[in-house]
């Protein structure tokens, strides 16, 4: 799999230099209160409401389960939400929790009021959830000492912490673990105008000179996520580095996407080879999940999370119930007729 600009995912930390120095700059990035967090108003406002009633009444915030597609925001909140609580924050994730052993650790050496961030919360293993279970509802779980007819379980309490859970897809997440967060916040795509104003912040914080344009320019690409934004933003830099004198303006933004073979609406040219071979090899669709997933050379898993949601939003490919269509603004998009025989061509009319 080739790495893509427009990969809404960070970096894996597999000790790569340039993955290092990715995640550097995105925790510089990252905007540590209400204010520096654009958009997602409704979130913010609720959860405001949410953290100013547990601080009255001096308790620990209910627990928040975040989803919505990567890259837009949901490691940034939880790290907001807890300082705006003025908690200690402890940040862990699903695959890294093996043993129902280890997030009884994890918990029992929380504080008092402390969050506990667990991203990608849909791939705890059973046996963790059912301890997060108790934990969540009463502050306590059951261990089990010993092994055999001898075994027996004792209870413990837990400090009173706030669970924060990130998920890519509530699909995935057992209705139990679900129905036991009081709040449950579904980050949106960003509006354009958003993103310009989250790329003139890092622009500012990477004492950079884009011109309001550029900044334009840069928004209606990076598929509304303030992931993509930052990194085109780093390449548009270095870009101007190079070719002229650092400062960002609407030619050299130009410039510098042509060269990454990013178009108008934020597509490379793997969406662009996907869409043509559902169109070529598969009349436009529908096709199944499965089949999109192999014209990609990727995971089923990685498509649905990863790549349709944007190409959803745009309106470039529908779900049906016998798999996914490509539609007509994609065609447009793409600058293909649609065949003659082709029962929905009269909608092109
Ligand atoms: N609302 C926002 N305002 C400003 N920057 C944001 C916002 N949301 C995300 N970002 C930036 O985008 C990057 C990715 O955000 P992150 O919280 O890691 O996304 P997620 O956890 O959903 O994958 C961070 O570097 C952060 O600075
Ligand atoms: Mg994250």
């Amino acid at each position: 799999m080739i790495e893509r600009t427009v990969d809404p995912t960070l970096a894996g930390d597999d000790g790569d230099d340039q993955h290092q120095e990715e995640q550097r700059i995105e925790n510089v990035l990252r905007p540590k209160d209400f204010n520096g967090y654009i958009g997602q108003e409704r979130i913010k406002k609720n959860l405001k409401v949410g953290i100013d009633a547990a601080k009255k009444r001096e308790e620990p915030l209910d627990h928040v389960l975040l989803y919505g597609p990567p890259g837009l925001g949901k490691t940034t909140l939880a790290n907001i939400i807890a300082n705006e609580m003025g908690a200690q924050i402890r940040v862990t994730s699903g695959p890294a929790i093996d043993r129902a052993a280890d997030l009884a650790s994890i918990l029992t050496n929380l504080g008092d009021g402390d969050v506990l961030f667990i991203d990608e919360i849909h791939r705890l293993n059973r046996s963790v959830e059912e301890v997060l279970y108790s934990a969540m509802e009463d502050y306590a779980i059951d261990i089990m000492l010993g092994k055999g007819p001898s075994a027996r379980s004792l209870r413990l309490d837990v400090p009173k912490f706030t669970l924060i859970g990130a998920t890519t897809r509530t699909g995935a997440l057992a209705a139990p673990l679900r129905d036991r967060f009081g709040m449950l916040h579904r980050l949106e795509f960003y509006q354009p105008d958003e993103v310009a104003q989250i790329i003139g912040n890092s622009a500012s914080v990477l004492e950079t000179e884009v011109h309001p344009e550029a900044a334009k320019m840069l928004s209606t690409r990076s598929r509304l996520t303030p992931r993509i934004a930052n990194r085109l933003l780093k390449r548009v830099r270095d870009f101007a580095d190079v070719n002229g004198d650092g400062i960002i303006d609407e030619s050299t933004a130009q410039r510098a996407l042509a060269l990454l073979e990013i178009d108008e609406v934020g597509l490379d040219p793997a969406d662009r080879m996907l869409l043509k071979s559902i169109i070529e090899n598969h009349g436009g669709g529908p096709v199944g999940l499965n089949t999109i997933a192999a014209l990609l050379g990727d995971e089923v898993s990685t498509v649905e999370d990863f790549y349709e949601p944007y190409l959803l939003q745009l309106g470039f490919l529908e779900r049906t119930p016998r798999g996914r269509k490509v539609t007509h603004k994609a065609y447009k998009h793409m600058d293909i007729k649609r065949d003659k025989d082709d029962p929905d061509q009269e909608k092109l009319l």
